[in-house]
């Protein structure tokens, strides 16, 4: 499945104002709150800035001349944003059910980006609805497979969390441009590689993300793929549609026996 995108009408939504965000980062545990640099490059570190929740929460409001990029992390966690997010996939579930069979681990986040904030090159191992909400921004996707995304990578994530990406001269000309303005959408596919440079003025996105029967054992598949292969089996990346049932049912039981 490739990149696709949408239009919507949450742009106008409450829940979504800069007031409204503050609040939730006010509401949300101190730990689903960062705040990064926004004059990041790719390849280059996406440094954090503060992990102090309530500072964070005040810079929200006045974004544009922060030097920041905010990310609320799982607002599922906050009722009102949870029933946003579940009315939306109710609205989609019919379309997405029979591509990546039904949706499940629902979660959301808010990118408040200042002007110009450059999200270095990435992938993150769900699939994602991006909303533009307020701001424009220009979203480029990858295919998640090398030179942009290896084997290795993949399983590292898995294991340690890390999801930047090395950047290599030439990339910026060969991925897929979507340029975003409120109202658009765009679905990224589930890890493909991305960068994101916010436009002129202050941005405001929504993510919704998902996971599958499949991407849920492919994600455990490549948790147990270095185990296996040192033990001089095959295991490779686990390729859509087949779920990699063995591998997932031996990562759930080397973890219980502590291998994991
Ligand atoms: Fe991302």
């Amino acid at each position: 499945m490739s990149s696709a995108m949408l239009r919507h009408d949450l742009a106008p939504h409450p829940l979504l104002s800069l007031p409204a965000l503050a609040d939730a980062a006010r509401e949300l545990p101190p730990q689903h709150i960062e705040r990064r640099i926004a004059g990041a490059a790719n390849g280059g570190d996406f440094a954090m800035i503060g992990a102090d929740d309530s500072a964070t929460a005040d810079i929200i409001p006045s974004i544009e001349t922060s030097g920041s990029w905010i990310m609320l992390r799982f607002v599922e966690q906050l009722p009102r944003y949870r029933d946003l997010l579940h009315g939306l996939m109710a609205e989609l579930a019919p379309t997405i059910a029979p591509l990546t069979g039904p949706p499940q681990s629902l979660k959301g986040f808010v990118f408040i980006s200042a002007p110009d904030t450059l999200t270095p090159f990435h992938f993150d191992a769900e699939y994602n609805i991006l909303f533009q909400i307020a701001g424009d921004k220009d979203f480029v996707t990858y295919p998640p497979e090398p030179p942009f995304l290896s084997r290795d990578q993949r399983e590292a994530y898995h294991r340690a969390g890390e999801n930047m990406l090395p950047w290599q001269e030439g990339f910026d000309t060969r991925g897929a441009a979507h340029h975003l303005t409120p109202g658009d959408a765009l679905y990224v596919p589930y890890a493909a590689p991305h960068w994101v440079r916010a436009g002129s003025s202050p941005s405001v996105s929504l993510s919704m993300t998902w996971q599958c029967d499949w991407s849920a054992a492919a994600a455990d598949a490549l948790v147990v793929n270095p185990l296996l292969r040192r033990l001089g089996l095959p295991a490779g990346i686990p390729e859509w549609p087949q779920q990699p049932r063995w591998r997932a049912l031996g990562c759930r039981a080397a973890r219980r026996v502590g291998l994991l």
